[in-house]
Formats: structure tokens, C-alpha cells, sequence
């Protein structure tokens, strides 16, 4: 397994020993950024796996550039965000400390409903924290550091403390950004106290590719319009079709699932097979089968319908 993580070759949780290749402490770092506090958890912390979210695809690449340069093994990388992570990837009561260094402060009130570290993520890590794990946050920003210590103290299931940083969480990116420019850093610990009723269960993986067999001639399909497809908890985004050789289009399709914190760039197909025309996901780029995969398959095949094909079978 290289050290970014895919769909197709893990599980709902991860088996930390299969993922890492050995047993260890799990840490998590959310918002690495270019990864080079991974880098000084491992050496600080040489026997411990460590598990890094990102949401943003830039910064994952470039992480996975220094983590090779600097022949880091035990860390694995999921580029997404922290509640798809926690919830689907993290094993219950697994982690020994999870790692928040600048996040995102999001300073207008009306999108504090972005701030990562509230309430209901609260609940959720605490399923995921061994008893007595930590949560370590460093910020430039006072309101941020005040809200999150509102938010894990109004869970009921932390305790917040706010000693100095320690010298290595001031090592990253941000933080030598904001040292350059004079300002103030705001550390808290949030320790387990208690754990949230609700379990918090993963997603359960789908192996099969959503799909459905038609008949029809592919020839009475008209042009392609780009199209918003609106579901319950996200929507899909038809962006582009492509003609496909010898024969059928693809379609790139963005999903949004909101409630899942997932968001996907998967690709659909028709084409000829074997049983009729194939209308359904194509298994590349890694996809996750997931029910909004599902509607953006159902609304191809609803806009096929509608061009005159008839549905042979379907299955998803
Ligand atoms: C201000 S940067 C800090 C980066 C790094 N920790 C540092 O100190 O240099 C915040 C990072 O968090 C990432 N991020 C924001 N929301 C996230 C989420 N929900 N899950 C994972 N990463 C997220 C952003 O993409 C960005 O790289």
C-alpha cells in the first residue's frame, strides 16, 4: 500500500495493522498542509502510525512529495475531510492524540457553521479517541481558540486546558508565517472525559458498480447540457460528456454529499456490452459507491429513459 490512501484497497474502518504494515500508537494530523509537521511527529515519535487528512489536493501532493524525500514510512494520507476521515476511516477508540495546527479560522460570523472544531465533531471524535486521547489545537486566531473551547466544553465530553504550545506544533507553515508577522499563538488541549451515545457506524463499502443494462440506439441521444441533479443530503453535477471509442459518451460528474462530508469527481459511462448498453459507473479514478453515486447513475439513466431507451435490468 503506497502512503496515499484509496477507496479500493482499504476498509470501513481501516485495519491499522494492514494499513501501516505493523502495530503502533495512531495519531492523526487534520490540516497538514504540506506535511512537514508529520514529518516532526515521526521523528519525535518514531513507533507511532500516523494518519494525515487533508482536504485540499495541491497540498496532498506536495506532502506526499516530502514525506518520499525524507523516506517517512509509517504515515498514511487521505485526501478529504476530517468528519468523512473520522467517521469511515478511524477505528473506534483508536487514536492516541489527534493534531489541529491553524485551522481554517473562518472570521465572519456567518460562516462560523464552517469552523471545523464544533459541537458535533466533538461527539464524533470522541467515539474515535482511545480513553484519555487528546486533541491538540494551535491557532493564531483568539475566536477561534475561544469557540473551540466553548464547543468541546458544551459537548460534555473534554476537558479543556490551555498551557503554552509546545516548541514543535510551532514548526509548520502557518505557524512560521504567522511568527514572521508578530502574532500571538492560543494552544488547547482537549482531553476525553466521557464518550457521545451514538457509535457513529461507517459507511459499509459496496463493491459492485451501480448500473443498468438498456436497449436502444445510442445515436437518438441529444446534446449535452450541463445539469445539477439535487438529492437528498448533497447533489450531482453533470459537468462534461465525452464521446467515448469505439462507441458510447462518459460523463464527469462531481458528487457533493454534505451529510457525508464526501465530495467526488467519479466518472459515469454508456456503452455497448455484451447484454445490451451498460449505463452506469465506470470503476476509475477510484470511486466510492456511495447514495449520491447512486442518484447521479439513476439520473443518467432517467435522462436516457427520457431519449427512449428501456431499462432491461438495473442495479443500484
Ligand atoms: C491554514 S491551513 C494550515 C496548514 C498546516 N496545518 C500548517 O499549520 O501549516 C489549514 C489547512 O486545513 C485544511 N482543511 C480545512 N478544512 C479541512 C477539513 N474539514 N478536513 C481536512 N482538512 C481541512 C486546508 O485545506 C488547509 O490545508
Amino acid at each position: 500500500m503506497g502512503r496515499l490512501l484509496r477507496f479500493s484497497e482499504i476498509t470501513f474502518p481501516l485495519d491499522p495493522v494492514a494499513t501501516f504494515g505493523r502495530a503502533g500508537p495512531l495519531f492523526l494530523e487534520i490540516g497538514f498542509g504540506d506535511g512537514r509537521f508529520l514529518v516532526t511527529l515521526h521523528r519525535r515519535y518514531p513507533e507511532a502510525n500516523l494518519l494525515g487528512v487533508e482536504a485540499a489536493a495541491a497540498s496532498v501532493a506536495r506532502a506526499l512529495r516530502r514525506l518520499a524525500r525524507e523516506g517517512v514510512e509509517p504515515v498514511r494520507l487521505f485526501k478529504g475531510r476530517a468528519g468523512f476521515a473520522l467517521r469511515n476511516l478511524v477505528p473506534p477508540r483508536s487514536l492516541l492524540a489527534v493534531y489541529v495546527n491553524f485551522p481554517d479560522p473562518w472570521p465572519k460570523s456567518r460562516h462560523a457553521g464552517r469552523r471545523l472544531l464544533q459541537e458535533p465533531f466533538f461527539r464524533l471524535l470522541s467515539t474515535r479517541l482511545a480513553d484519555g486521547g487528546r486533541l491538540l489545537l494551535t491557532t493564531d486566531h483568539r475566536d477561534y481558540f475561544e469557540f473551540a473551547v466553548a464547543e468541546g466544553e458544551r459537548s460534555g465530553l473534554f476537558a479543556a486546558t490551555a498551557p503554552p504550545p509546545p516548541a514543535e506544533v510551532l514548526t509548520t507553515k502557518y505557524a512560521e508565517k504567522w511568527r514572521a508577522r508578530g502574532r500571538r499563538f492560543y494552544h488547547a488541549v482537549f482531553t476525553k472525559v466521557g464518550e457521545a451515545e451514538e457509535a457513529f457506524p461507517p459507511l459499509t463499502k459496496e463493491e459492485a458498480m451501480p448500473h443498468a443494462i438498456l436497449t436502444g440506439e445510442l445515436s437518438a441521444l441529444g446534446p449535452f447540457a450541463k445539469e445539477v441533479h439535487p438529492f437528498p443530503g448533497g447533489h450531482a453535477i453533470f459537468l462534461e460528456r465525452a464521446a467515448r471509442e469505439p462507441e458510447g459518451y462518459y460523463f464527469l460528474v462531481r458528487v457533493e454529499e454534505e451529510a457525508l462530508e464526501l465530495v467526488q469527481e467519479v466518472v459515469l459511462e454508456v456503452r455497448r456490452s455484451a447484454h445490451g448498453l451498460y449505463a452506469g459507473l465506470k470503476r476509475f479514478g477510484d470511486p466510492l459507491v456511495t447514495p449520491g453515486v447512486r442518484r447521479a447513475v439513476a439520473a443518467l439513466v432517467e435522462g436516457l429513459v427520457e431519449a427512449g431507451f428501456r431499462i432491461e435490468k438495473r442495479s443500484y
